[in-house]
């Protein structure tokens, strides 16, 4: 729990009130269930709770707190949830009594109050590309935040997980077991396009991947926690792929296997395969249960990150070979990018 003096913020929350009262300020969004692990231990971005009050209490006790850009409303217990990001409200209770809005920008005539996280500018007419923008905007602490981003000029605005520090970090790709489980048996144009909730197990979206690794150089690091407690990673620098119509190969200078053995480097080169459109012989995705730049042979790769959690065969249940032993079993395995 995050706590914040509100004394700083106090004269210019009367004339957001006034403004709230014009326009509601608010869109509904969705309640989303989520494992209690999952949002405990990762991050659920809430701010704090007030009991007993209206639906109509909850936003004002929103719209007055300085960094709230969201919340939860419980019908039934009147239970009101605050919370300082992100697109919709996760609950590891039950969803129907719930509601859940998201704030639109706070703005008087002149200039804006607040922008929901990752828009900025007076009028929150600008939005960062990625993490790295994020950071150089100076925009949020330190930690774990949900942004949007906007990979492309005019393109799809994407909600994502960011860290604004060290130059910016974007999780590109997130799994745990603490949270609920999310199939990445998926078809090419949701590994394009991204899929699962970003609070929890997602996956970017190839698509908006090849456009921010269009900017900068970007390493890619592939991070493991094991059951054990122990942790791994590796990182590929000068990580790209190429553009859908090219099927998304692979490419990076080096795959540094830290501490987490090398499951990549033969794959350089390798375009993306999904059950639906697989570039390889051997039909690899179906037999490891998820898309990945798999290599025309009968090995396919020898690391599956988006196979099964628990998989009828080795092959099918997420691995990554070599240094770490093949039978590791993982509490959470992601992948981020960021500016060399
Ligand atoms: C809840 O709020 C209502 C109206 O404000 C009040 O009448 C009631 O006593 C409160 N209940 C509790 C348990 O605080
Ligand atoms: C894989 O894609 C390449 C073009 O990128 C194509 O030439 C090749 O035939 C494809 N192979 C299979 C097995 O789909
Ligand atoms: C992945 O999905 C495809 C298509 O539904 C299916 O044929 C295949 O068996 C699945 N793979 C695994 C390991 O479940
Ligand atoms: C993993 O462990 C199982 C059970 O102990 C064993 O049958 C299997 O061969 C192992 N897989 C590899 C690739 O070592």
């Amino acid at each position: 729990m995050v706590s914040y003096s509100m004394n700083v913020y106090v004269l210019f929350i009367i004339p957001v009130f006034a403004e709230a009262n014009l326009v509601s300020p608010y869109i509904k969004t969705k309640v989303i269930p989520e494992l209690q692990t999952c949002t405990e231990n990762t991050f659920n971005g809430v701010i704090t709770h007030f009991e007993n009050v209206s639906n109509i209490g909850c936003s004002e006790r929103c719209s007055s707190h300085p960094i709230c850009r969201r919340y939860m409303y419980d019908k039934e217990s009147r239970l009101c949830t605050l919370f300082e990001s992100g697109e919709n409200c996760i609950t590891h209770e039950r969803v129907d009594n719930k509601l859940c809005y998201k704030q639109k920008s706070v703005c008087g005539a002149t200039k804006c109050t607040r922008c929901p996280i990752g828009y900025y500018g007076e009028h929150c007419q600008h939005i960062i590309r990625d993490c790295k923008d994020g950071f150089d905007k100076e925009l949020h602490p330190d930690r774990i935040t949900l942004s949007y981003i906007q990979p492309v000029v005019n393109g799809p605005v994407v909600e994502a997980k960011c860290i604004f520090k060290l130059n910016g970090r974007l999780y590109i790709h997130f799994r745990k077991t603490d949270c609920l489980e999310v199939d990445f048996n998926k078809t090419f144009d949701e590994y394009a396009n991204g899929f699962g909730n970003p609070v929890g197990n997602y996956f970017l979206g190839l698509e908006h991947i090849y456009n921010i690794l269009q900017g900068p150089d970007r390493v890619l690091s592939i991070e493991f926690g094991l059951t054990t407690g122990l942790k791994a990673k590796g990182f590929a620098k000068k990580i790209q792929i190429s553009s859908k119509d090219t099927g998304y190969k692979i490419y990076f200078d080096n795959f540094n296997p830290y501490s987490s053995g090398d499951s990549l480097t033969n794959l350089r080169g390798r375009p993306f395969s999904t059950f639906d459109r697989d570039n390889t012989s051997y039909i690899c995705p179906e037999r490891f249960g998820g898309g990945w730049w798999y290599k025309n042979d009968n090995v396919c790769s020898r690391g599956n990150i988006n196979g099964k959690r628990v998989g009828n065969n080795f092959e099918s249940t997420w691995h990554w070979q070599d240094d770490l032993g093949t039978n590791t079993s993982f509490s959470y395995i992601f992948m981020r990018i960021k500016v060399l």
